[in-house]
């Protein structure tokens, strides 16, 4: 069915669906090291409370949405007691005092505060393990969205299978790091998500569009709606697409990448994983952009909105070749993870 590729073959098909598999064997931290980051955490906040009186520190982004690597650095959020918000706080001052005070602790290398940036943050190295790990403060939409993105792991196994192969996939062809221009692993995260909300019959729903009753609960955090359906027990009764798709991962892996490169009309639409009906960029005033990415909650933030052209140009042209190199039946396949595997 491949326009100018070879007939798949059941055969290599199935050493498409062990590729997939075996990227999240491969890549996921297993129980202890999960352990390990919850330690480091606890350790930190005790050792913070000392100099900064009531902070409480969670961990968000991949070490709690299911899409984690081993190697995969801490995210943590830093909030203090009796404090909602980071309203009225002096955002600098406190990541300031936090680096300062890091700066103490025996356990950790590399201290910088950042504070030119949107969100000020304090980055650190964990010298036993050598995490790397950033404390921001008051983040509090991502710690929903990474309570959304972990609601979107536990539904189906497939899930976590082709976010993990799509993470390896952006590592190994450089496409993965938004520090240098790129996309970030969230907003991959999000068009695997889109893709697999979009598939006919849909292997996942969309959660944000589930509640009872005729409007949507509104749950408003930093001024927008967080509310997603949360009891998944009950989805198989609320969702009536509940395991009617069958697919491989494999045939999920080639049908994705066949959707970014020929059937996704990027000029017209709009990755959006918060509601079924399509968004257009022209809706979103988000015209002057060809890879447009909705965050789920902030619903300004277009998370391809940093791409340059030649980044955009770079970013399809890997796609095209990743549907080349997959949905070509070959004997030597697949290649070992290349060396800089290793680094992350
Ligand atoms: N985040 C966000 N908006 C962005 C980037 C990140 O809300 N534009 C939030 C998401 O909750 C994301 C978290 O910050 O999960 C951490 O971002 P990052 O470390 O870049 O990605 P991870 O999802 O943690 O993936 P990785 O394993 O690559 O660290
Ligand atoms: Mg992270």
């Amino acid at each position: 069915e491949m326009k100018d590729l070879p007939t798949m073959t059941p055969k290599f098909l199935k050493i498409v669906d062990q590729v997939c598999e075996q990227c999240h064997k491969d890549f996921a931290p297993d129980e202890v090291e999960e352990q390990v980051r919850e330690h480091i955490l606890q350790d930190l906040e005790t050792f913070i409370r000392r100099h900064i009186e009531g902070a409480h520190l969670k961990l968000f982004g991949s070490s709690k949405n299911g899409f984690g690597f081993k190697q995969s650095d801490l995210d943590i959020c830093m909030v203090l007691e009796g404090q909602d918000t980071a309203m009225g706080l002096d955002c600098i001052g406190i990541i300031l005092s936090l680096a300062r005070a890091l700066g103490k602790h025996s356990g950790l290398k590399n201290i910088i505060p950042i504070i030119t940036a949107k969100v000020p943050i304090v980055k650190f190295c964990h010298v036993k393990t050598g995490l790397e790990g950033d404390i921001s403060l008051y983040n509090r939409l991502g710690l929903h969205n990474t309570e959304l993105l972990a609601s979107y792991a536990s539904i189906d196994p497939r899930v976590r299978q082709l976010c993990y192969t799509m993470k390896v996939f952006t590592k190994v062809c450089d496409i993965g790091d938004a520090s240098r221009g790129s996309l970030s692993s969230y907003a991959y995260t999000l068009m695997v998500l889109f893709y697999l909300q979009q598939r006919e019959p849909p292997v996942i729903p969309v959660l944000q569009e589930i509640y009872d009753g005729q409007t949507k609960p509104e749950v408003l955090v930093e001024g927008w709606n967080v509310y997603f359906f949360k009891d998944l027990k009950d989805l198989p009764r609320r969702w009536p697409s509940y395991g009617q798709n069958r697919e491989s991962v494999g045939e999920l892996w080639l049908g994705l990448l066949r959707f970014y490169t020929e059937q996704f009309d990027f000029k017209e639409r709009v990755i959006c994983v918060r509601q079924k009906d399509t968004l257009s960029p022209f809706q979103k005033q988000w015209t002057s952009k060809y890879i447009t990415i909705e965050d789920p909650f902030d619903l300004h933030h277009n998370l391809g909105g940093g791409l340059s052209r030649r980044m955009i140009n770079f970013i399809m042209k890997a796609f095209i070749n990743g549907r080349r190199v997959f949905g070509t039946p070959a004997k030597a396949f697949p290649p070992e993870y290349p060396d800089k595997m290793e680094y992350f």
